[in-house]
């Protein structure tokens, strides 16, 4: 038997507190930083305390040692006690600026643990695809996750719907071809939706803002479908045309099992390409609900291009060759669209009336200028952010021009 004068001691006062009210939450606290080999008195009146703090020593692997006329006993403080803490692993932490937050590798056994919680070995067994750091992170995803929370905007009060038109008598064929964009445009967001969405839960959880920015993504690509039906009906319209080219060019989307080439051919490209159609929108359609609606919807796409340049600049610093099956992605892409007709014709004269804003002969020739314009700006546009991805001037041309001409 040890010697108590030597060793350190304690003594604590559970009061009338029994093992069923929650006794062990104040000797877990008392024992926590003792030492191994100390002893803790313990003062309490509850019913047969003894019996039971004696089995609870044993199964915590405290040593127990009877009392006497002072105390109920003394409660010696065992060396494995808490053994789940003592052999639990950190995962990284929790901020993502301290040093080796992110793990470039987590173990997939983490599983949904917190990052930077205490991990108790063990487990079921979790297998995520996208395992490693570079195969998701950006530098930039923090910033953007912490800006897309704070421009979530409510479809219902962010848009002016009751606004008047400028015209009362709104040219009903105007108000056809502004239903046929939005259809258009409804179609490519329900595949920005579904295109990203298959990707998250093969995200390792440890990399947290990418699921939390791509959660917000799929969130604003809702709320995208929302406003584009709310205003393609507002005046009492049908939705227009879906083609079968525009579904053979979005279902290569959805089709494309690999993240960073999924990423590429709908972010990059796709989205960016949709940025100049959304300002384009915003410039020239004929009513104030549409061009706003552009606006609001122009500011979420252009964060999730800059993630998915962001993404991608990351990967390829740790492998360049992905350049390679970039390139490689757009050329397959546009040999399995070669055969379809593009872009849906109604699409493209609908946006050459809206920028017409009349039938007049001059006011036609003027939008259809602006819609040329337009695919020379998608053109220059996604050249531009090739070049970001360390494309040469010559190559960023090239594959720019191989995009599909479905703009999405
Ligand atoms: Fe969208
Ligand atoms: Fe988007």
């Amino acid at each position: 038997m040890m010697s108590m004068e030597t060793s350190p001691s304690q003594t604590i006062d559970i009061e009338a507190l029994s093992f069923t009210s929650g006794a062990h939450l104040l000797l877990k606290r008392a024992l926590r930083d003792l030492p191994a080999g100390a002893r803790l008195g313990v003062r309490a009146s509850a019913p047969d305390f003894a019996v039971h703090l004696r089995g609870w020593c044993r199964e915590q692997g405290h040593g127990y040692l009877e009392g006497d006329d002072r105390f109920v006993a003394w409660v010696v403080r065992g060396a494995s006690a808490h053994g789940r803490w003592r052999q639990a692993e950190r995962a990284g932490q929790a901020d993502p600026r301290e040093n080796d937050a992110v793990r470039v590798a987590p173990p997939a056994d983490w599983g949904f643990a917190a990052r930077g919680a205490a991990i108790e070995p063990g487990g079921p067994a979790f297998y995520y695809a996208l395992q490693r750091k570079e195969l998701v992170w950006a530098e930039n995803v923090q910033k953007l996750y912490a800006q897309a929370a704070a421009a979530q905007w409510n479809p219902q009060t962010a848009i002016n719907w009751d606004e008047p038109f400028l015209r009362d008598d709104v040219d009903k064929e105007m108000e056809r071809a502004v239903a046929q964009v939005m259809t258009y445009l409804i179609e490519n967001e329900n595949a920005a939706l579904q295109a990203p969405a298959r990707f998250i839960a093969q995200i390792h959880p440890h990399f947290r803002e990418v699921l939390q920015l791509l959660a917000v993504q799929i969130a604003d690509e809702a709320r995208h479908v929302e406003v584009f039906t709310r205003r393609a009906t507002l005046r009492g319209e049908e939705l227009g045309l879906s083609t079968v080219s525009g579904r053979q060019s979005l279902k290569t989307l959805l089709d494309e099992p690999d993240f960073a080439l999924a990423s590429f051919l709908l972010s990059v490209l796709g989205e960016g390409t949709f940025l100049n159609l959304l300002w384009f929108l915003e410039r020239h359609a004929p009513d104030p609900l549409t061009r706003q609606i552009a606006r609001l919807v122009a500011q979420d796409e252009a964060r999730h291009v800059a993630f998915g340049v962001g993404h991608l600049q990351y990967q390829l610093a740790t492998d360049p060759a992905l350049r390679d099956r970039l390139a490689m992605a757009i050329t397959r892409r546009h040999e399995a669209l070669s055969q379809t007709a593009g872009l849906n014709e109604e699409v493209f004269d609908a946006l050459i009336l809206l920028a017409a804003g009349s039938w007049r002969p001059e006011d036609i020739a003027a939008g259809y200028a602006r819609a040329q314009t337009l695919k020379d700006e998608m053109y220059a546009g996604r050249k531009a952010r090739l070049e970001k991805l360390g494309f040469s001037g010559v190559e960023a041309a090239e594959l720019s021009a191989l995009h599909t001409r479905n703009f999405m």
